[in-house]
């Protein structure tokens, strides 16, 4: 007989049919009901058991997480809160589960504690749904490009350039760290390393993404990236995936609108196909913030927070008038902020983002054309000569989720500021080809995966939306 999924049980109207099922047993009460999962859905399907007429053997092996496989006879069910329910015919156990080892009890753990045991997590309702939700996303920002004409382009992960210019990069080396080799003045000679020079994981695909746009017009990366920042927040980590498309012949307006289309895209997409787990997401959130002062819990729910941002517009300003909006604010008046707004050209930092977003404007935001001094040297420079073509998106909750711009396609002004910068130009010869033969405008962006799945999860540490999180001091898994 073939197995089916629980989830197929589920949409089956039951007349005492024969099915075989198999899953794992999230509870066993009073000797009678087990309440099996097998991934396929969030719900269990209960189990009912014929414990005078099974082996006491068995009966002793069915225990919270133990792999079973049953053969039994659909019926309806009268139990609360369930339509269907099997009358075990058979039991075969698959894969026993110490309930003395088992670390996970039916009973709620705490996310931290999930964490320590991220390969057992995925059998929790709360990581079904997350990685569900993750999975939904990740397919329709391939389903939305593709939709579009885009080319999904795989640029490598090794390199031997920094795109950010922010040198926070893992070094890639196959060289003897005890004895690396020198070279006559004494510095490591890379040109023994595997690749004959430097290298590094990349932390951006963008400027060989920029190649490929030049040539098949609009194309998207969707793949690993690698930061050595040493920032132990919720919203960082050091492996994490990006969505960074590029588009010929595109100014910074266009951008624009092709990331809030995205957004709301898959926003949308996760709405439709995730409704249950969001429902689960949104249940789990309100419990959750319940624990939390009153004036900090979140005026939506997490379904009503999508809803809200698909059907609003996203604000657009510049970065000069959000520093005059946050200098006259009163976090910045009562000295509340860490980091106090005083002059243009400061960084943004979070607090100063979700104030925006959360508290003036109570909606995702757009910031544009940031001074020049805070950003990286592709960036478009604008005719005043001290802001680029950047921008940034704001989201409620995680503040920064897209970071992109218009790129500066005139030969001499990419040169100058390389030069401004000190980057290494004849390293960059690929690069700085694009520029001179047949440049033309063009922009693009990259948008935080995690952070998206953080935003439509209502999850809070960005930790629990990658299954093995990679973050400073722990690589587990
Ligand atoms: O703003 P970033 O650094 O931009 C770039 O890398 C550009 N090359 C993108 C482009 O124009 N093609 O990073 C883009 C986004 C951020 O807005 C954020 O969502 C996410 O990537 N991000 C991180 N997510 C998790 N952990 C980190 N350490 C992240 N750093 C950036
Ligand atoms: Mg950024």
């Amino acid at each position: 007989m073939k197995r089916s999924t629980i989830k197929k049980i589920f949409s089956t109207t039951p007349n005492g049919q024969t099915v075989l099922i198999k899953g794992w047993v999230r509870t066993f009460r009073n000797n009678q009901f087990i309440s099996l999962n097998d991934g396929s859905c969030m719900g269990n399907l209960q189990v009912v058991v014929d414990f005078e007429n099974t082996d006491d053997d068995i009966l002793k092996r069915i225990t919270t997480g133990a792999a079973l496989a049953i053969e039994g006879t659909l019926i309806p069910s009268i139990g609360k809160g369930q339509t269907v329910e099997i009358k075990a015919l058979q039991i075969a156990i698959l894969g026993d589960c110490d309930p003395e080892k088992y670390p996970l009890q039916p009973k709620k753990h705490s996310l931290e504690f999930l964490r320590e045991i991220a390969h057992l997590r995925f059998r929790t309702n709360t990581f079904n749904a997350v990685f569900k939700v993750r999975h939904a996303l990740a397919y329709a920002v391939h389903r939305f490009f593709n939709d579009k004409g885009f080319v999904y382009l795989h640029t490598p992960i090794i390199t031997g350039s920094d795109c950010e210019g922010a040198g926070e990069m893992f070094r890639v080396s196959t060289l003897d760290l005890h004895h690396p080799p020198k070279t006559a003045d004494g510095k490591i000679d890379f040109s023994e390393d595997f690749f004959g020079k430097e290298t590094n994981l990349t932390v951006s695909g963008q400027l060989e993404g920029e190649l490929a746009a030049m040539a098949l017009g609009e194309i998207y990366t969707f793949g690993p990236t690698f930061r050595a920042e040493n920032s132990n927040t919720s919203r960082h980590l050091a492996e994490f995936w990006m969505i960074e498309p590029e588009v010929a012949f595109a100014d910074l307006e266009d951008n624009m609108d092709l990331a809030e289309e995205l957004l709301k895209y898959v926003i949308n997409h996760a709405l439709i196909h995730c409704s249950e787990e969001l429902e689960f997401l949104k249940t789990r959130l309100l419990d959750e913030e319940k624990q939390k002062p009153q004036n900090e819990r979140s005026e939506l729910d997490l379904v009503a927070k999508l809803n809200f941002c698909l059907n609003n517009e996203f604000e657009r300003l510049t970065y000069t008038e959000a520093i005059d909006i946050l200098k006259h604010s009163k976090p910045n008046q009562k000295k509340q902020f860490k980091y106090l707004i005083d002059e243009w050209g400061a960084d943004l930092q979070s607090e100063h983002e979700r104030y925006l977003v959360e508290k003036h404007f109570k909606k995702p935001v757009i910031l544009t054309d940031y001074p020049k001094n805070i950003k990286a040297f592709y960036m478009r420079q604008n005719e005043d000569g001290k802001t680029v073509r950047a921008m940034d998106i704001l989201f409620p909750g995680i503040g920064e989720i897209v970071g992109g711009s218009q790129r500066e396609e005139r030969l001499t002004l990419l040169e100058q500021r390389m030069k401004e910068m000190n980057l290494p130009m004849e390293e960059m010869n690929w690069y700085i080809d694009t520029r001179r033969f047949g440049s033309a405008p063009h922009a693009g962006f990259g948008l935080g995966f995690e952070r998206l799945v953080l935003f439509v999860t209502g999850m809070t540490n960005i930790r629990d939306v990658i299954p093995f999180p990679r973050t400073p001091k722990n690589a587990e898994f």
